[in-house]
């Protein structure tokens, strides 16, 4: 009997509509257009006004369903990626499920920050090889705005909110995801943190006087751990599965910061029209960065081709993912 691997048959993505430019920011902190644009990449960003993470992933999950005609009853398995749930509990997976009408699934929400899309792909790709699921969807979305200050520059130009999902489904050609290194190291966990809300320092007067629930990040050193490790782990990737540089058709890096971006591709030897980019438009959008660009890349395609999915994030959790891409659209 072949090999049962678990590929991406279908993805798509929700975006909210208010858009907010660089510009905009201009108005309410100090910055400027080419200072966010010189040293992220970022022009605007996409603000969901109102509205929780459960309801960007529902309409990312509902409208793929409807594309790939299938019955919300047929999902077994809900992974969603997220630092910005519904709520502490229940999971936005529980919400999203019950939103979609998926009642025959059993879901979780999993942390991971930027890499939660890849850590939640890996998890999800076990269930379908050990053959015990065969309709898996993952999830990955962040409302980042309820959890940026927008008094601290240094964070609220680059984050936006978005969603994306992908459906996962048993393979005998060898397509889908074929290796994953995913690592982790909590020693970076001051650097990029949101500080108060959790067990460690639950919600109190003061912790909303010092504005400590909104996300911290010391910048510089987030970048040079970011910088190192995604590329690192993406040529890693590469050389433990003989891939040479021209064997890649796609790299798929998380949406950080454009100069990360850059020096993964040239890392690994990709060229630019080979690297999925659209920091532009979205900011970062932490889970949701790796299946938005799938979902703006997916008519360019083709089965068969080679992805390098990558990622950092907060944590520190960094990792990436090789995976032959299934289906043509
Ligand atoms: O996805 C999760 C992982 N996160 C990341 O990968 C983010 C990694 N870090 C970065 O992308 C970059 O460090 C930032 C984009 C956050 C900052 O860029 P930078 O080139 O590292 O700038 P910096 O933090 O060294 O700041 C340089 C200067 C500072 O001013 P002084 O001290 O030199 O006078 C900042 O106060 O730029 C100032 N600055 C700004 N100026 C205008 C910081 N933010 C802004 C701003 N507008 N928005």
């Amino acid at each position: 009997m072949s090999k049962i691997t678990a590929a991406i048959t279908g993805v798509h993505g929700y975006l909210p509509e208010t858009v907010v430019t660089n510009h905009d920011l201009a108005k309410i902190v100090d910055t400027t257009d080419e200072w966010i644009l010189s040293r992220t990449g970022i022009s605007e960003r996409r603000i969901m006004k109102n509205g929780a993470s459960s309801d960007m992933g529902t309409e990312a999950v509902k409208a793929l369903l409807a594309k790939k005609g299938i019955d919300p009853l047929d999902i077994e398995l809900v992974i969603v990626a997220t630092v910005t749930p519904d709520h502490p509990f229940p999971s936005t997976a529980n919400i999203i499920c019950d939103k979609v009408g998926m009642t025959n699934a059993w879901g979780f929400d999993l942390i991971a920050a930027c890499s939660g899309f890849i850590y939640a792909l890996q998890t999800g790709s076990k269930f379908i090889e050990a053959g015990t699921h065969k309709k898996v969807l993952v999830v990955g979305v962040d409302k980042m705005s309820s959890i940026i200050d927008y008094e601290d520059r240094t964070t609220c130009v680059i984050f936006g909110d978005g969603a994306g999902v992908v459906l996962l489904e048993p393979n005998t050609e060898n397509l889908g995801v074929m290796d994953a290194i995913l690592r982790s190291d909590g020693s970076g966990r001051h650097y990029l943190i949101q500080p108060a809300g959790g067990s460690a320092n639950p919600a109190t007067l003061e912790t909303v006087q010092n504005r400590d629930h909104f996300v911290k990040q010391e910048g510089k050193t987030v970048y040079k751990f970011a910088v190192t490790n995604m590329a690192e782990v993406s040529a890693e990737i590469m050389e433990k599965n003989n891939l040479k540089s021209e064997d890649i058709n796609w790299l798929v890096p998380h949406q950080a910061n454009l100069r990360i971006i850059d020096a993964t591709a040239e890392r690994c030897g990709i060229p630019k029209e080979k690297v999925m980019i659209n920091i532009q438009k979205y900011g970062n959008t932490t889970a949701g960065t790796l299946p938005l660009c799938l979902w703006d890349w997916e008519k360019q395609l083709k089965k068969g081709d080679n992805l390098l999915l990558s990622a950092f994030g907060g944590g520190f959790t960094w990792g990436s993912v090789y995976l032959k891409w299934a289906y043509n659209s």
